[in-house]
């Protein structure tokens, strides 16, 4: 245990029960030093454990610093600390994540989403025109973040997210039904296998792509495998996408995939291989290779049925790619 959960849990937990109390500002900066050694954002951390326990809007913390915690939340909280301690992400003590400025359910069965996917859904916005009624498919959708992101600023769309997870489906529906989008289908099975009969105009996914041996994997532990690992070298996932999602483009229609920094030439070499096109590389904002976004073939009349390739041409002339 260490020195500063020793004092954590002698100030709150026993302290409470030889009559002591802790008052919030006091129970921030106690589990704030506990957690040092876990966080690179200690009082953040406490701050979102603490709202979560008292079930209370962040500001409630600044407009209350004096207000003392009742035994029941300190316990609690004391708890939640023990947790993160252990490398539990935050998300999953909290049950809630922030994803492009929405607020979505997770749980132990999804991935907790990341801010870089964020960029994944920035570079698919831009090849969407706001008044578009684009056919989407977000393969492996995990929590719903990147379908949800994308139907909610483009709600003409319709939308349909899989996932091999019929528990991350669960939460990605009600994440959807919290939101009131009703333009999302969610599907289970493996990768397009559900939606083999259809077609669409893009094609986005954020697939696992980490290597089975990574030492990464060490501070992933309490993720979901599925949601992480893609075989020996990471590019399982990318290979199988790479191989069928061009069946169900239209032709000229675009796949996004996110991958490691890493992996820029690899996942490029796979795309070509398959038969991709117009292949290219966004970089993120530290401007590390994140995105990479390939066009299937020109259908056989030579038609782009959606216009979408003229449209990205016409975003990548004007270098306007990332805005939405
Ligand atoms: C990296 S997570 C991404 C989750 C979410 N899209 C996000 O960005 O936060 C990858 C997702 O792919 C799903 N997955 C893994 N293997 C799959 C497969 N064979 N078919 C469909 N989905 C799969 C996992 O369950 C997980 O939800």
């Amino acid at each position: 245990m260490s020195k500063g959960l020793q004092y954590y849990a002698n100030g709150i937990v026993y302290g409470q029960k030889s009559g002591m109390t802790i008052d919030i500002e006091s129970a921030l900066t106690t589990t704030a030093q506990a957690l040092q050694s876990v966080s690179d954002s200690p009082r953040l951390d406490a701050e979102l454990l603490l709202v979560s326990v008292l079930d209370e809007p962040r500001s409630h913390l600044f407009a209350h610093p004096d207000e003392a915690l009742s035994t029941e939340d300190a316990v609690r909280l004391s708890a939640l600390v023990q947790r993160r301690l252990n490398h539990e992400p935050i998300a999953y003590l909290t049950g809630e994540k922030e994803f492009w400025s929405l607020p979505l359910m997770v749980s132990t069965a999804t991935l907790v989403p990341r801010p870089e996917t964020e960029l994944l859904v920035a570079a698919t916005l831009a090849l969407i025109p706001r008044d578009a009624s684009m056919a989407v498919l977000d393969l492996g959708t995990g929590s719903g973040a990147i379908a949800i992101a994308i139907s909610s600023e483009r709600p003409l769309c319709r939308i349909v997210a899989t996932d091999l997870s019929s528990p991350a489906l669960t939460i990605a529906a009600a994440n959807a039904e919290r939101h009131e989008l009703t333009n999302i289908t969610f599907l289970q099975g493996d990768w397009l296998e559900p939606v083999a009969d259809r077609t669409f105009d893009l094609v986005v996914s954020n697939p696992p792509y980490v290597a089975e041996n990574d030492a990464a994997m060490n501070l992933l532990r309490c993720e979901p495998r599925i949601a992480l690992v893609a075989g020996e070298d990471g590019l399982d996932a990318i290979r199988r996408i790479a191989a069928d999602a061009g069946k169900n483009l239209l032709g000229g229609g675009a796949l996004l995939v996110e991958h490691g920094a890493d992996q820029e030439e690899a996942v490029a070499q796979v795309l070509a291989d398959e038969g991709w096109d117009n292949i290219q590389c966004l970089p993120d904002l530290s401007n590390l290779p994140r995105v990479t976004c390939a066009l299937w073939k020109p259908n056989e009349e030579g038609q782009e049925p959606v216009g979408l390739r003229t449209h990205l041409l016409r975003q990548q002339a004007t270098n306007r790619l990332w805005i939405k």
